[in-house]
């Protein structure tokens, strides 16, 4: 395994990520044109790029090699650039691009800083990060082995708040978030996991952001959550602060989180609706 980061340093690399998805994310909502439209499609026709997402990758990128120039950066819009730190940082400048396009507000920042090789599937770990929500002014954040912390928003003193997952203990009372990916083949088959699923949670949820429902795990706000299709960038700042929430974030088949599948929850339900999609996804 790589080497993590001491304290002072864990400390500055959260900061960082702080900063600069707070910068990123007042950018997008500030600077949004009257007229948003769509600059490019990636996957298929509904993966959409706008011009707000690509700037605020470039800001995002500009920010990060002034404070730490030998690390890597691995964003969803433009190409790596490598390091020689041993950090990666991994940044999506909007998840919930959709919900971004549309106005609804649940679209954020994402940005987490790693170890290991974030080019490999299980091969990397994020140990810093932070997701901005510009709509509510809410960045959840943390550092590995510090706890999470929520600042901003209605109701959260200056000081901010320590997030901690729900209690839940079943997964018939779990309220649990999902998502879809782009391509319709795709969808079709998490289309049908997630009918499957449906009768043994609480209700089902499809906010539309991965980082925002690994926060709302983070945080209780869901009990659960799981989606497979996930990208490097989506998942690395919310992994972090549902884990250091106390959720449990993996894969399936004691694989660690990662495209294949991520499943975030409480202790008291993570087994129980893995192993619920264990029996409905059938093993690579
Ligand atoms: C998407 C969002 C969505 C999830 C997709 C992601 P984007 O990211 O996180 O909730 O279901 O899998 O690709 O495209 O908005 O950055
Ligand atoms: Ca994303």
């Amino acid at each position: 395994m790589p080497m993590t980061p001491g304290t002072e340093e864990l400390g500055e690399l959260e900061q960082l990520a702080i900063e600069a998805a707070t910068e990123a994310g007042r950018f997008i909502v500030d600077e949004r044109p009257a007229q948003l439209g769509v600059a490019e499609t990636k996957s298929s026709a509904t993966d959409v790029v706008t011009v707000m997402d690509q700037q605020a990758e470039q800001m995002l990128r500009r920010r990060i090699t002034a404070a730490r120039p030998r690390d890597a950066i691995v964003g969803e819009e433009a190409a790596a650039t490598d390091g020689s730190s041993g950090i990666t940082w991994l940044v999506d400048p909007i998840d919930g691009t959709v919900n971004y396009l549309y106005g609804i507000p649940a679209y954020c920042v994402s940005v987490a800083a790693v170890t290991g090789d974030a080019s490999v599937p299980g091969g990397w770990r994020p140990v810093a990060g932070a997701v901005f929500n510009p709509s509510t002014g809410e960045v959840f954040h943390a550092r590995l082995g510090g706890g999470a912390c929520l600042h901003g928003g209605r109701g959260t003193p200056p000081e901010g708040l320590p997030v901690a997952v729900s209690g839940v203990t079943t997964l018939g009372q779990a309220l649990t978030g999902t998502g879809f990916g782009y391509l319709p083949e795709v969808r079709a088959r998490q289309g049908a996991v997630a009918a499957a699923l449906l009768p043994h949670v609480r209700d089902l949820r499809r906010a539309g952001s991965a980082a925002l429902d690994l926060c709302a795990v983070a945080s209780g706000h869901l009990d659960a959550y799981f989606e497979s299709g996930l990208n490097p960038w989506d998942l690395a700042a919310g992994w972090l602060v549902a884990a250091e929430a106390g959720a449990l974030v993996t894969g399936l088949r004691s694989a660690g989180p990662a495209a294949e599948m991520t499943v975030a929850a409480g202790p008291g339900v993570h087994g129980e609706l893995v192993q619920r999609l264990e029996g409905l996804i059938p093993a690579p």
